[in-house]
């Protein structure tokens, strides 16, 4: 597919915005070192040679931003105000604190920014300083998502990361005092070695920084990874899936008696003001636009990808149009599917009314194993039901 079938004079696809929120996510693409674990589409200087750098990224960048606005201004209608920037990667703060300052200028010089914007910067612990958070607070930035994954030298060893144990939750602590209200901690529970006494001591810490959200993922070994090869060739267990339930649930316990609840099935959060709200712009059906190499976007039921290496990505930024690898206009049955994938893991829960026939015999099976309740005509996930959510969507899709 070329660019121009994303045109609404020439396409088939971009009739309107979808009437939600509107996002903007923009993906950076590098890290100063690959962790084994991970299959994100980043590269470090050495992959790279050459062929990319964070200038010609950033030069990409703004062209893509204001192709996208060009093609977004046609469509009918008033085009709604951005509501949320994510800025991912990636390692984000490799680009310094004026490098992410003139990503949020490209989004400006392009959008209308809504006054109450949520602004979020992902980065990472060893790439951080007070100056960074100050000189990014002062850009506009609101919120701050730092990959912290655990406090256990060891578990961060596994995982390759650079950082030290202590580094994440100094950092949390910089960005508080740069004037951050909403700051984020990532862990990764299930790690190979990984003791409960290990988690515990995460938990302290990322209590202890005093942060208002905490994302806890379980460890995935994806295909494909320095990780995977390990993990094939005997020299690292697989994650355990009892052991990951029993984590999840010393997660989820010891952050809500600090008064982090949980607000997606991996996601916790103070109160409203702290949840992500660019996420919830996702799992709600909600309309983004994706810029930077590989990053996807979804606009009023379609969807497109762009297209991953960020030398090709540069290149076709260059010739003029958008940087689209594929498309697709999701049918109804896929957007049924992602809707109930996604909104059933969301502790507002599913209405029962958006479920086909055969999801409400579904939920009523769900409900009856204790896995669900129903909530104001809403189906929402029970502790147990969250261990099994992904068992819990498939009941309800078949
Ligand atoms: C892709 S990273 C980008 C942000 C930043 N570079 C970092 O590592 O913190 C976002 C988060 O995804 C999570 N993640 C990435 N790969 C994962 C995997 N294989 N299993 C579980 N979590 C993973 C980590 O918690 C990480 O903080
Ligand atoms: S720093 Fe983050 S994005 Fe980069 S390789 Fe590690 S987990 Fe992936």
């Amino acid at each position: 597919m070329t660019s121009s079938a994303l045109r609404p004079d020439t396409g088939p696809v971009l009739r309107d915005f979808g009437g939600g929120p509107f996002g903007i996510y923009i993906h950076v693409p590098f890290c100063a070192t690959r962790c084994g674990y991970c299959d994100f589409n980043t590269y470090t200087a050495g992959e790279l040679g050459t062929s990319a750098s964070p200038q010609s990224w950033m030069d990409a960048l703004r062209g893509e931003l204001r192709t996208a606005a060009e093609v977004f201004g046609a469509l009918p209608g008033p085009q709604p105000d951005v509501s949320t920037v994510f800025v991912g990667g990636g390692t984000p703060s490799l680009l310094g604190g004026d490098g992410l300052a003139e990503v949020l200028d490209a989004v400006r010089a392009n959008f209308t920014l809504a006054a109450d914007a949520e602004t979020t910067t992902e980065s990472n612990p060893e790439s951080t300083s007070p100056r960074f958070f100050e000189r990014i607070r002062e850009a506009g930035f609101t919120r701050v998502s730092l990959g912290m994954q655990s406090a256990a030298e060891h578990v961060l060893r596994v995982l390759d990361r650079t950082h030290t144990p202590g580094r994440a939750v100094a950092a949390a602590r910089e960005a508080k005092a740069a004037g951050f209200d909403h700051v984020n901690l990532d862990l990764i529970y299930g790690t190979p070695g990984e003791t409960d006494a290990d988690l515990d001591a995460s938990l302290d810490a990322v209590l202890a920084a005093g942060v208002d959200h905490v994302s806890a993922y379980s460890l995935i070994v994806e295909d494909g990874t320095a990780m995977a090869r390990k993990v094939r060739r005997g020299e690292l267990p697989a994650p355990d899936d009892d052991i990951l339930a029993a984590r999840y649930e010393r997660i989820d316990a010891r952050l809500a008696t600090a008064g982090l609840s949980w607000y997606e099935v991996s996601n916790w959060a103070a109160d409203d003001s702290a949840r992500c709200h660019h996420n919830l712009g996702y799992w709600d059906g909600g309309d983004w636009l994706g810029a930077g190499p590989g990053a996807h976007s979804h606009l009023g039921g379609v969807r497109w990808w762009n297209v991953k290496h960020p030398a090709r990505y540069a290149d076709h930024v260059a010739e003029g149009g958008l940087p689209v690898a594929g498309w697709e206009a999701l049918t109804a049955e896929e957007r049924y599917t992602e809707r109930v994938m996604l909104v059933v893991r969301l502790r507002s829960g599913l209405p029962l009314g958006d479920l086909d026939p055969a999801g409400r015999g579904a939920a009523d099976r769900i409900v009856a194993d204790g896995l669900a309740r129903v909530d104001r005509d809403r189906i929402v996930l029970t502790a147990r039901g969250r261990l099994l959510a992904d068992a819990v969507v498939r009941e309800l899709l078949t």
